[in-house]
């Protein structure tokens, strides 16, 4: 496995690759690697002949008063785990080299980025978007890995390759949780043990949400209410957004059904954790 920090090196190699008709497989991700992450290598590794995985905590999508600072870093580690799965290439640029003084060009997707997580964190997608965009062009993917953990991310990506006819397909992979069901988060790392036990709410209210679905419960207010009740009886929560929405314009549906993404974002503590699920 090779780490390569420099863009001009990292289009050099892919250029080899794709000279001898070997596919890409990209797994962009800002680092503290978890199982989550690793499941997307695998299905990289599984799809294309080369694996390439970014490491890269992006400014661009942090707010400023968010954890840029403070997020997790352990490029030791992730370099390790990274090598056990047979990943080919790290990339990992500094963030000088991605947006030298008097970067400009910015890449937003309107309307979908203004939506759930996007109300509470502005200007978010539009980073994800921007630094996707230029992973992608340097790394040139045939196909590129993301976690339906970050549902909005998933639709928002897919649909700036769709409307910029990017040559990418977009693969999205299940949310792995830990075995207690929270799902996998770099950012579980920022909680205490008393807000580690809280932090259950999240997945716990969209169980709660789908047996009463499976159940035959089709109303958005009973479901969504149901779900804001049980995060409100833990003291440690705060509801940042609970929805129900479709996922072609992320907008609220009338009726739960097939294709519904039912999707929050919950403070425990200081820390902001999201999750979702498709009803099927
Ligand atoms: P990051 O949070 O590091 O996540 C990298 C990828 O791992 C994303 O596609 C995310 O959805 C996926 N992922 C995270 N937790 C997961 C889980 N529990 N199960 C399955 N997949 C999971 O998302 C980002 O980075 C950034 O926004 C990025 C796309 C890299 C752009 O900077």
């Amino acid at each position: 496995m090779k780490i390569i920090k420099s863009i001009a090196e990292m289009k050099a190699v892919v250029r080899q690759h794709r000279a001898a008709s070997r596919t890409i497989g990209f797994v962009p991700t800002m680092g503290f690697l978890h199982e989550g992450h690793l499941s997307l290598v695998r299905a990289a590794r599984k799809k294309a002949d080369v694996t390439v995985v970014s490491i890269f905590v992006n400014p661009m999508q942090f707010g400023p008063k968010e954890d840029f600072k403070a997020y997790p870093r352990d490029l030791a580690r992730d370099c390790a785990l990274l090598e056990k799965e047979g990943a080919d290439y790290v990339f990992h640029p500094e963030a000088v080299q991605m947006y030298p003084d008097g970067y400009k060009t910015y890449v937003e997707v309107h309307d979908l980025q203004d939506k759930l997580c996007g109300r509470s964190r502005p200007g978010h997608f539009r980073g994800v978007c921007t630094v996707v965009l230029k992973l992608f062009q340097i790394v040139e993917p045939d196909f590129a890995f993301f976690g339906q953990k970050d549902a909005q991310q998933t639709i928002i990506l897919r649909k700036m390759v769709r409307d910029l006819n990017l040559n990418v397909q977009v693969e999205v992979m299940p949310i792995i949780r830990e075995p207690d069901g929270l799902a996998m988060s770099s950012r579980n790392t920022y909680l205490n043990a008393e807000e580690r036990a809280a932090a259950l709410v999240l997945s716990r209210s969209l169980e709660g949400a789908r047996s009463q679905v499976d159940q035959g419960e089709r109303t958005p207010d009973v479901i969504l209410g149901a779900i804001r009740a049980m995060v409100e009886r833990e003291p440690l929560a705060r509801i940042d957004y609970i929805e129900a929405v479709n996922t072609q314009d992320l907008n609220p549906v009338q009726e739960i059904g097939p294709g519904t993404l039912i999707a929050l974002a919950v403070y425990i503590g200081k820390t902001r954790l999201i999750d979702n699920i498709i009803i099927d």
